[in-house]
């Protein structure tokens, strides 16, 4: 039976370096080195595989099964400890795996120092944050299939919403306000694809590699990988505790996200305009102003807008701590986990924040609440300025026999005219359009309506309401 020791001893002992030190590390150095106060966040991840580690050194005979079962009884007393918030993070311990490890020698005595055998704090960081970032895409997953859902919630119930569409924020052909926001669902869903396959390259295990090179214990890996639930293993050691391309991957894949949120929180803060008022956002995601009275602005979207910059920052940065590391492990890697622990919240609290705002409240049996206001008039009316059917008069000639390129220009004469009346094309008399074109007839009436101009373009992803209504079927079937 092992004899626990005391705290300040194993404080020591746990500096394995010690007694080839003669003087102490200074202050500044500890806190400079030092990484507990932020991947104490690997808590989890760090005991579990630990004692999947524990568990395969007993299964090969490396430890005893009295030393597994010291191990797992501190453990589950260090975890309920850190639940608990009564477990002592120490700066002295410098990081997670140190502290945790010291806790438990303190509690289980020789066992505790035993866990270590075959195994270096290169490939244990490397498997923790592999194994927390995989639940953390897991939670990215759900949310990016919520943000889908929410637009789609609020595009069936806009097919026949019209809204101009805009080509260089000129007003261009009207176009349905579901199917613009069937755009973002686009994105998200390349998102979610994108997420799915670097889970893959995430999810494999650096765990028996050791400080670099292998060791000389017979460990199973596979058995690890198993235990722990990796779809693979990292066949080479030099990468599996140097390479972190993976926490690169998923900021990558967050930035793309967050551009996309970006882009639409941009709209969403361009449609609340007065000049626009195209949509209304519930007062809880506004603030006002501490000045202005009438104020009510449109803070969620602006900063998820501009929280796209920390992420897309983040990434750069992890890029370049990569940049010009030789093989294997390098303490610059200690800081691959800020960028990327800021990253994870960022974009899952900014999906959840947005597909709220967006879609409303979820309750339990799936009925939403709240979401944003469509202002359908305010649309309307804006896609009946800015001649948006020109392109449906110059399409209507063609039909009827003349070439596109003399039907553009006829139609551009029309246009500069209307403009000096002040009135739409729909609003020129008959006669007055037949003087550009004697083909012109009173069929000419419907091409010129807003809803006409939708109907005509139902090519496979146009914006016809026939074509909108089955993209949003295939949502709905993809995204149950
Ligand atoms: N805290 C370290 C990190 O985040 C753990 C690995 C330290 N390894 C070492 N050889 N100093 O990377």
């Amino acid at each position: 039976m092992s004899h626990p020791a005391s705290d300040n001893q194993l404080d020591k002992k746990a500096q394995a370096w010690s007694a080839l030190f003669s003087e102490p590390m200074s202050e500044l150095v500890k806190r400079y080195t030092s990484s507990v106060f932020f991947d104490k966040r690997l808590w989890r991840a760090d005991i579990a595989g630990s004692l999947a580690h524990a568990e395969m050194l007993a299964a090969q005979g490396i430890i005893s099964a009295a030393d597994l079962a010291d191990i797992e009884r501190g453990m589950a007393q260090i975890r309920a400890e850190i639940e608990a918030g009564q477990f002592e993070w120490k700066l002295d311990l410098e990081d997670v795996h140190l502290n945790i490890e010291a806790r438990l020698t303190t509690l289980v005595g020789d066992a505790g120092k035993r866990l270590h055998t075959g195994r270096s704090r290169n490939d244990q960081v490397a498997t923790d944050v592999r194994l927390w970032l995989r639940d953390e895409i897991d939670a990215t997953a759900v949310l990016l299939a919520d943000m889908q859902r929410a637009l789609v919630s609020v595009a069936e119930k806009n097919v026949d919403t019209i809204l101009p569409g805009f080509t260089h924020l000129q007003v261009a052909q009207p176009v349905s306000f579901a199917h613009h926001l069937l755009a973002y669902v686009e994105m998200f869903a390349r998102d979610a694809e994108r997420l799915a396959d670097l889970r893959k390259r995430v999810n494999r295990l650096p765990l028996g590699s050791a400080a670099l090179a292998g060791t000389s214990y017979p460990l199973d890996r596979e058995r690890v990988a198993r235990t722990l639930g990796f779809e693979a293993v990292c066949q080479n050691s030099l990468d599996a505790v140097s390479d972190r391309d993976f926490a690169i991957e998923y900021t990558a894949f967050a930035s793309l996200v967050m551009i996309h949120v970006s882009r639409l929180a941009e709209e969403i803060v361009v449609w609340m305009s007065q000049n626009f008022g195209f949509i209304n956002l519930s007062d809880r995601y506004c603030t006002g102003s501490s000045i202005m009275p009438q104020k009510r602005n449109p803070d969620v979207a602006e900063l998820a807008r501009g929280k796209s910059g920390r992420v897309v920052g983040h990434l750069m940065g992890l890029i370049t701590l990569m940049k010009g590391q030789p093989l294997a492990y390098n303490k610059d890697n200690q800081e691959d986990k800020e960028p990327l622990f800021d990253t994870v919240d960022t974009v899952n609290d900014t999906l959840r924040i947005m597909a709220e705002m967006i879609g409303g409240e979820v309750a339990a049996d799936g009925s939403r609440s709240g979401g944003l206001t469509v202002r359908k008039d305010a649309m309307e009316r804006a896609a009946l300025r800015g001649y948006a059917t020109a392109t449906d008069l110059a399409d209507y000639l063609v039909k009827k026999g003349l070439p596109f390129r003399d039907a553009h220009e006829v139609v551009a004469h029309a246009v500069k005219d209307a403009i000096a009346l002040g009135k739409d094309l729909a609003e020129l008399p008959l006669e007055t359009l037949q003087g550009y074109d004697a083909r012109i007839t009173a069929d000419v009436a419907e091409a010129l309506t807003l809803a006409g101009s939708l109907n005509a373009r139902s090519t496979l992803g146009g914006t016809a309401p026939v074509q909108v209504r089955a993209q949003i079927e295939r949502h709905h079937a993809r995204l149950g």
